[in-house]
């Protein structure tokens, strides 16, 4: 199957000469790459040019966990996720919270940022004397790429010179905020770093004089940053411990709320958990990124380093009982989009968007990270009662059959044994084995 030589000019091949590259049997896997294509010529070629070297389509279940409650709004939130146990537990939390008064969210604030990293071979105090000429110029020279940004409200916010000399040798940057009102403003942000160092270049280059400006000042990139911790939001859940009375048969709500907060401190003091922990939290949140055309791989860099933040990786959520009051709060950087880049392109990110009413970034902000928390709600929840394996495997129990290739009937029979037992990859198979030898 695996060819060992090195394939010259893959990305110029047609689709059939690529699978024919890429395999002996190139006939049979391609009827299987074709059953997975869209009949709809259009939306295909639409996919197909999403990224390079498309042969086919990759399917994930796109699910709802319906009936959040936030800010007293209610929602429907798209999820997209291979995780089997993913949505129930979001529909769960959603469920008990809106009859405990719901999610409450509030967005803190919306800076994104980037650098142009540059090394600085002259004096400091020059180029502190050239900042405040240089910054004029390069708000001058970005002003046709932020315009339309800065009719919807965005743009630069403010650009600042950070001295990190100490750290590498001569090394500067210039640190830029930026406002991308609804998109995620990833190009935008990169198009306005790259447009400022050209104009470094030619400032220090023609206005200021430096002959050797290579050497003198030398740019060495710029990009925007995955870490936006001024782009912030905080998702919580509270109520009195009484209505907690019972979450799990037998238990009282103090009970309950103690041995969660002991879990969740649990996460604040271990690294080990705490990875685990955010985990579930990325849980929902990545499957709601998915389902509205954000880039996930982005939502969790920033996530994990600001979880990071004091030096040692924590979980990214407080619990806290006092005054009788059980309160659960998830606090994270969030940089989302809802208008640009996959968010209008991708027809389901389309409708995912649509099914929420089509929220603001900020809005899509809350409602992301509500679902994060809910996920994460219905982990420890869990985890502090009934176990983990008890709900997850339930939900695992159809992979588990389809894995076994079993049929309507076999199926049928082992919801009907499992309804009420604990379920393993082991047990099933042999329930399975079971039924199959007596039919023989
Ligand atoms: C599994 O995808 C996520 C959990 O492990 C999260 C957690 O342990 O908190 C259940």
């Amino acid at each position: 199957m695996k060819r060992k030589s090195i394939i010259s000019g893959f990305s110029k091949l047609s689709r059939e000469e690529k699978v024919a590259a890429l395999t002996d049997s190139a006939d049979k896997i391609k009827a299987k790459l074709d059953s997975f294509r869209l009949q709809n010529k259009e939306q295909q070629d639409l996919l197909d040019e999403i990224s390079e070297n498309t042969l086919s389509n990759f399917y994930l279940p796109f699910g709802v966990a319906p009936n959040f409650l936030i800010n007293k709004s209610l929602y429907h939130i798209p999820m997209v996720i291979e995780e089997s146990s993913v949505i129930a537990a979001a529909s769960r939390s959603a469920k008990f919270w809106s009859n405990h008064g719901g999610f409450h969210a509030r967005v803190i604030s919306v800076v994104k940022s980037g650098q142009v990293h540059f090394l600085w071979k002259g004096e400091k105090v020059r180029l502190l004397d050239l900042l405040p000429e240089l910054k004029y110029e390069l708000y001058r020279t970005t002003k046709e790429l932020t315009r339309n940004m800065r009719q919807r409200g965005g743009g630069i916010q403010n650009i600042r010179l950070v001295d990190l000399s100490h750290e590498m040798e001569n090394y500067y940057q210039l640190h830029v905020d930026f406002d991308t009102v609804d998109s995620m403003g990833a190009n935008f942000i990169n198009s306005c770093l790259e447009q400022m160092a050209q104009t470094m270049k030619k400032f220090f280059k023609y206005y200021q004089g430096l002959k050797d400006i290579e050497r003198e000042c030398e740019i060495i990139m710029s990009i925007l940053s995955n870490y936006t911790p001024d782009c912030l939001v905080e998702s919580w859940v509270e109520c009195d411990i009484e209505e907690l009375d019972n979450i799990e048969p037998g238990m009282s709500g103090r009970e309950f709320a103690e041995k969660f907060s002991k879990a969740s401190k649990i996460a604040e003091v271990d690294v080990f958990r705490a990875a685990t922990h955010n985990k579930g939290i990325f849980n929902g949140i990545d499957a709601v990124a998915l389902a509205t055309g954000n880039d996930f791989r982005a939502i969790e860099a920033n996530g994990h380093v600001w979880a990071a933040k004091s030096g040692k990786y924590k979980s990214l959520t407080h619990a806290s009982v006092s005054n009788n009051r059980f309160k659960y709060k998830l606090t994270i950087p969030l940089s989302l989009g809802t208008v640009g880049g996959l968010t209008s392109l991708h027809p389901l990110a389309k409708f995912g968007l649509e099914l929420l009413g089509k929220p603001s970034a900020k809005e899509l902000m809350m409602i992301t990270a509500t679902a994060g928390l809910a996920n994460n709600f219905g982990a420890l929840r869990s985890l502090v009662t009934t176990g983990i394996q008890y709900g997850h495997m339930k939900m695992h129990l159809s992979n588990l059959l389809n894995a076994l290739k079993a049929d309507y009937e076999e199926k049928r029979q082992a919801l009907e044994y499992f309804a009420h037992k604990t379920v393993s990859y082991s047990e099933v198979e042999s329930f399975i084995k079971s039924i199959r030898t007596k039919l023989r």
